[in-house]
């Protein structure tokens, strides 16, 4: 018979079946964040970081937040009764059967176990005989995993046995049992439905290593010392420690980058944000969801910043940033919020107590103080007032305010949208602006009304 193809292929079963009682969520266990993304994203991304085409994954009933969230990137068993591990990865072999020659075998809630560690497994796997080669960790407190079981002469693997199992003695077994494994898949598919029921009702996995040191087999343990790449995700207590786990990684990764991290302590950068060099990200910072940033910057202190976009040379400071786009040279700050669709362009100031949404500021224009634009587009050069504000909404739609360029919006000035200040012309303190202003004009007063020639000067109360 012709070997297929994909016999050389690596596949991964993650178990996720679990109901995560001790969350006390609605959410299931693996859809809870860590560092901006699903638990459940890491296993996956890593197996498929290794070229695992399409994971299976396996779900408890239903998982319909996690099938939402994962999409088509994994395959979905069902494992209606939470029989045991054993019998979790069981539901994957219609799936499974003849697809590869490995199969690894992962848990959703162990996020941060490092793609180096797997890879050493893998290696470990293919240069050894037996059909099953498994992850051990060397820890002081057991966390109640199984114990390794080892030959007192030659000190090879015998068998794995379950904290609930063992005895006295084999309880002060340091060695513990990881759960992560990799597999022959054939030998596996043929061997997990022998596995017994065990005394407390599961199918244990962990049975299948025993049956291999029976059928003669070495079994090959790869031994990690650092227990926090291990440790499974079992309580929201459990997940905040993974969280500052996860936080220092992904800090250190942009220090060596090139970045500045005044306090990494204090930092809180989610995994699929980017930074670019020589930017500086001071104390009490979020940079969250998709948030990029360019190089040069300073952000923070005390600043959030979501699903944005920061161009070269930014300085956000105090401020709250939201799905904007922000490009090079802009100076924000502090206490300025920008909401959804706000766009400044290169050379903006922003500055105290301003909000921004859906609006577009063109370059070099300036926003000092107190006033919020909403739905506007505006122009290059144009001076907003302090207290200039769009009256955008009627109480039922939402309007447009237009300001061309080299516009002085007076301060306090109300625009009372649908509008247009055009081209170079001013609008006095104070005025109420409820009628398309001309290019080149000056309007003021409330409503707001075209000055007359001899009407004197109307001094902008800033210049
Ligand atoms: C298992 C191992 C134990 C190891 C420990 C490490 C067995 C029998 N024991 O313990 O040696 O030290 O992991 O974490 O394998 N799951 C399912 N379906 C099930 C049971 C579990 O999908 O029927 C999933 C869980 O969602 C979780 C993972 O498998 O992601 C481990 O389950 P858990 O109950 O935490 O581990 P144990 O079986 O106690
Ligand atoms: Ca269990």
């Amino acid at each position: 018979m012709i070997e297929n193809r994909t016999q050389d292929k690596l596949a991964a079963v993650i178990l996720a079946a679990g109901h995560g009682t001790r969350f006390k969520s609605h959410l299931p266990k693996v859809m809870h964040s860590l560092a901006g993304r699903p638990m459940i994203f890491y296993s996956v991304e890593m197996a498929q970081s290794l070229g695992v085409e399409q994971p299976v994954l396996v779900v408890g009933h239903g998982a319909q937040k996690v099938r939402e969230f994962l999409g088509s990137d994994v395959a979905y068993v069902e494992q209606s009764e939470r029989l045991g591990t054993g019998h979790a990865v069981l539901q994957a072999r219609p799936v499974l059967d003849g697809r590869s020659r490995m199969v690894l075998v992962l848990y959703g809630d162990m996020p941060l176990i490092k793609p180096e560690t797997l890879r050493r497994l893998i290696e470990l796997h293919r240069v050894g005989d037996a059909p099953a080669t498994m992850l051990t960790v060397s820890a002081d407190d057991s966390m109640g995993f199984g114990r390794i079981l080892r030959h007192a002469d030659d000190n090879r693997v015998l068998a794995i046995i379950e904290e609930a199992d063992a005895t006295p003695e084999q309880l002060a077994i340091r060695e513990l049992n990881v759960g992560v494994y990799g597999f022959e898949a054939r030998w596996l598919w043929e061997h997990l439905p022998q596995i017994r029921l065990s005394p407390k009702g599961e199918y244990y996995l962990t049975d299948l290593i025993g049956m291999a040191v029976d059928e003669g087999y070495r079994v090959q343990a790869l031994m990690l010392d650092d227990v926090t790449e291990v440790q499974g995700i079992n309580t929201r207590i459990h997940l905040a420690q993974a969280e500052a786990t996860m936080r220092h990684r992904i800090s250190e990764r942009w220090m060596t980058a090139g970045v500045t991290i005044v306090d990494p302590e204090t930092t809180y950068i989610d995994a699929d944000v980017t930074l670019g060099q020589d930017t500086r990200v001071l104390p009490n910072t979020h940079l969250t969801g998709s948030t990029t940033v360019g190089r040069d910057c300073v952000i923070g202190p005390n600043t959030w910043v979501k699903d944005s976009s920061v161009g070269d040379a930014c300085i956000i400071r105090f401020s709250v940033i939201e799905g904007a786009t922000i490009e090079d040279s802009v100076d924000i700050g502090p206490f300025a919020h920008l909401r959804r669709g706000a766009h400044l362009a290169r050379g903006v100031h922003m500055g105290n107590f301003g909000e921004v949404k859906n609006s577009y500021l063109g370059p070099g224009t300036k926003m000092g103080h107190f006033s919020y634009l909403g739905d506007a587009t505006v122009g290059t050069d144009v001076n907003i007032g302090a207290g200039t504000i769009t009256c955008n909404y009627d109480g039922q739609r939402k309007h447009k305010t237009v300001i061309e360029d080299d516009a002085f919006i007076g301060s306090d000035t109300m625009l009372v949208a649908p509008v247009q200040v055009g081209k170079g012309s001013k609008t006095g303190a104070g005025s109420v602006v409820t009628r398309n202003v001309s290019p080149h004009s000056v309007v003021y007063g409330v409503p707001a009304r075209p000055k007359e020639k001899d009407e004197g000067s109307l001094k902008p109360s800033e210049e």
